[in-house]
């Protein structure tokens, strides 16, 4: 595992002239399959926590080449970041996985997406569920104080192949309990009640299994010594696999909670984790 390495002046003069241009500032890679990166931020750019952008580079037919992606930082944060899987043929990320700071990049400044609290009705405990890189808008929201303000509890699953792919997570979670900025920003008390549940479901760790069996099963909330969901106080964020989001949409409905919109805020929303 590489360390982020920081921007310097002289590889700032790489970033070439784009269309919408940004520029890397760190790069940080996972595992063999996954990196984050941060990038400039455009000094215009508002969104709401847990929205997605289109980023890309320049395709070999001088084209953008762009792509969903959830932006992984909070809405208050200077700069940008992203956490992408790395697929070796993929048209994006094959090129995209070998940035380095201080390379261009194309980001259109126009955010959307419908993992936004605005979709959700008020309620007291809310349930983020993520599969592989789904955890990034998550990132954004865990960081995000309007979270803690609505719900007095906040649950985050996070299901992988394998246990190195959780590392991105579990060392969010970690830092945000011990950074100070975030206790001040979040306070303390609101930090310590984030419950993190992580599983894998082909390597041996603490927590073995997807997180539909666990929790048609009713081991997530044995494990965690909750109330199992309920329409009056749940309300959930999904993000993962087209198939994940279709077994975890039925298991949301059969606890009686509804989908929501940006336009109709119901008990729970999806969004599928995007791929390039
Ligand atoms: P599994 O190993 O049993 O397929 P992927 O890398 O294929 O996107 O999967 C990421 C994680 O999400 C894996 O742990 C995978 O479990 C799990 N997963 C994939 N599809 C589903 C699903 N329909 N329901 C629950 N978990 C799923």
């Amino acid at each position: 595992m590489t360390e982020m390495t920081p921007v310097t002046e002289a590889t700032a003069k790489k970033a070439p002239t784009l269309p919408d241009a940004q520029t890397i500032t760190q790069v940080k890679h996972w595992t063999d399959n996954l990196f984050s990166f941060r990038v400039s931020r455009p000094q215009s750019l508002r969104f709401r926590s847990g929205e997605f952008v289109m980023i890309g580079l320049l395709g070999d037919n001088g084209k953008p080449l762009l792509r969903a992606y959830s932006i992984a930082s909070p809405s208050w944060d200077e700069e940008l970041e992203f956490y992408s899987i790395k697929v070796q043929d993929g048209p994006l990320t094959s090129k995209l996985q070998h940035i380095q700071p201080g390379d261009g990049i194309i980001l259109r400044p126009k955010p959307v997406g419908t993992l936004v609290h605005d979709a959700l009705l008020p309620g007291k405990r809310i349930w983020f569920f993520a599969t592989g890189t789904g955890f990034a808008p998550f990132a954004s929201l865990l960081r995000d104080p309007e979270t803690y303000e609505k719900f007095d509890e906040v649950v985050i699953t996070h299901t992988c192949r394998d246990v190195a792919e959780l590392e991105y997570g579990k060392q969010l979670i970690e830092n945000l309990k011990s950074d100070e900025l975030m206790q001040e920003l979040i306070g303390e008390e609101h930090l310590n009640k984030i419950r993190y549940y992580p599983t894998t479901t082909r390597e041996e760790s603490l927590k073995m299994g997807r997180i539909t069996t666990l929790l048609t099963d009713g081991t997530v909330f044995k494990d965690l010594g909750i109330a199992p969901i309920n329409v009056e106080t749940d309300r959930a964020m999904v993000c993962g696999s087209l198939a994940f989001n279709l077994d975890i949409k039925k298991i949301l409905e059969d606890f009686g909670l509804t989908e929501g919109a940006n336009s109709d805020p119901r008990e729970f929303v999806i969004e599928k984790a995007f791929v390039g």
